[in-house]
């Protein structure tokens, strides 16, 4: 009878996973649900449902082997690794002017030699107001534009925030950022947390940043795609570099909570020079197609057990279908 509790719990559980994995995270709320809420009722056709203004850049990942006895990945071997990526700001509008947003990003798509991918996509939060998908999709509908003023209302937010007290972290690094004059400049984090295995076994729980090389500088920005020309100009005069920066899980860091800020005290690995040589508009550029889904992994990095992970996973899912779909149709037209 134990026996049959035990397979009973496992097929359970299986099930759970295998529904996240089809975008469907409980009875009510699916990865449709999710995305029909980032892109609001008058969607940008062919555009991302998320971070929808975007430059692609590309560049070498220049490994210096130390994460190599942590994680099998052949990317940490002491070797260096090409990459596309994309810089972002938050929000479905592909025209919103860059200095308003408050949320800057980069995404890459490593290409290892042995034919393995890996994407990552990082915002400037090191962590998330919320731990699950329920409550995100909560979220989305708090800070949604009031239709009255066309404005987010800071009371609704000021609510939200008040019913989620694991939004303290998050709202702790809202009140201290002061955004820096490029994308150079920011820091980038994966905010969920994910497993490195290493030979024999070895797992480590980490959560990754880089960190940016380049001093901030003080500078007047000016115009809608201020940061993208600031971006352009920086990178004639040679590479935008970050240090690529492993934080290390301890026994009473929850590796499934995103909303949960490590202390700074935590081990730090770095693991090489993230070197970013060129960039271009993204209508035309080579990261514009790709979906930076954060569950293409190389062996050697697995993902944790994080319900936002997974949801995160199944919307990009759902975004690409609707973008792609639209620029099927608009160039058949
Ligand atoms: C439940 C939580 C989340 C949902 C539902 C969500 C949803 C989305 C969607 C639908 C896209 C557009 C994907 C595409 O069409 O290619 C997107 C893009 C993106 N998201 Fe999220 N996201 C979530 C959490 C996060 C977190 C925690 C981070 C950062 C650590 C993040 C970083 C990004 C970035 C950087 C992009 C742009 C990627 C690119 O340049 O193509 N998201 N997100």
């Amino acid at each position: 009878m134990k026996g049959l509790v035990i397979i009973g719990a496992c097929i359970g559980a299986m099930g759970a996973v295998y529904a996240a994995a089809a975008g469907q995270f409980s009875s009510t709320l699916s990865a449709q649900k999710i995305v029909d809420r980032q892109e609001g009722e008058d969607p940008f056709t062919g555009f991302r449902r998320a971070h929808a203004k975007g430059i692609c850049v590309a560049g070498v990942f220049k490994s210096n082997g130390q994460l190599a006895a942590f994680s099998q990945a052949s990317i940490f071997e002491k070797a260096e690794t090409e990459f596309v990526g994309r810089f972002s700001i938050g929000g479905r509008n592909p025209t919103a002017p860059d200095l308003a947003a408050g949320v800057r990003s980069l995404a890459l798509d490593f290409r290892m030699d042995n034919g393995e991918r890996w994407r990552t996509a990082m915002n400037i939060n090191p962590v998330l107001a919320v731990r699950d998908p329920a409550s995100f999709y909560e979220q989305l509908a708090a800070t949604a534009p009031d239709p009255e003023t066309g404005k987010p209302s800071p009371d609704r937010i000021e609510a939200f925030f008040a019913d989620h007290p694991e939004s303290a972290d998050f709202r702790e690094w809202q009140s201290r950022f002061t955004p820096s004059s490029s994308f150079a400049t920011e820091t980038y984090h994966s905010v969920n947390a994910f497993l490195l295995k290493g030979e024999a076994g070895r797992e480590t729980g980490v959560r990754w940043s880089l960190v940016p090389v380049a001093p901030i500088a003080e500078a007047t920005l000016e115009g809608q795609d201020a940061l993208q020309k600031e971006l352009f100009e920086r990178l004639d005069e040679g590479p935008v570099q970050f240090r690529f920066l492993f934080h290390v899980a301890e026994a009473e860091d929850d590796l499934n909570d995103p909303s949960q800020a490590w202390p700074t005290e935590r081990q730090q690995i770095e693991a090489g020079i993230v070197e970013i040589v060129s960039a271009e508009p993204q209508a035309q550029g080579a990261c514009n197609g790709i979906n930076f889904d954060p569950l293409i992994l190389p062996a050697g990095i697995e993902p944790t057990a994080d319900p936002i992970l997974h949801a995160r996973s199944s919307a990009y899912a759902v975004s690409l279908r609707r973008r792609a779909l639209e620029t099927l149709l608009e160039q058949t037209k």
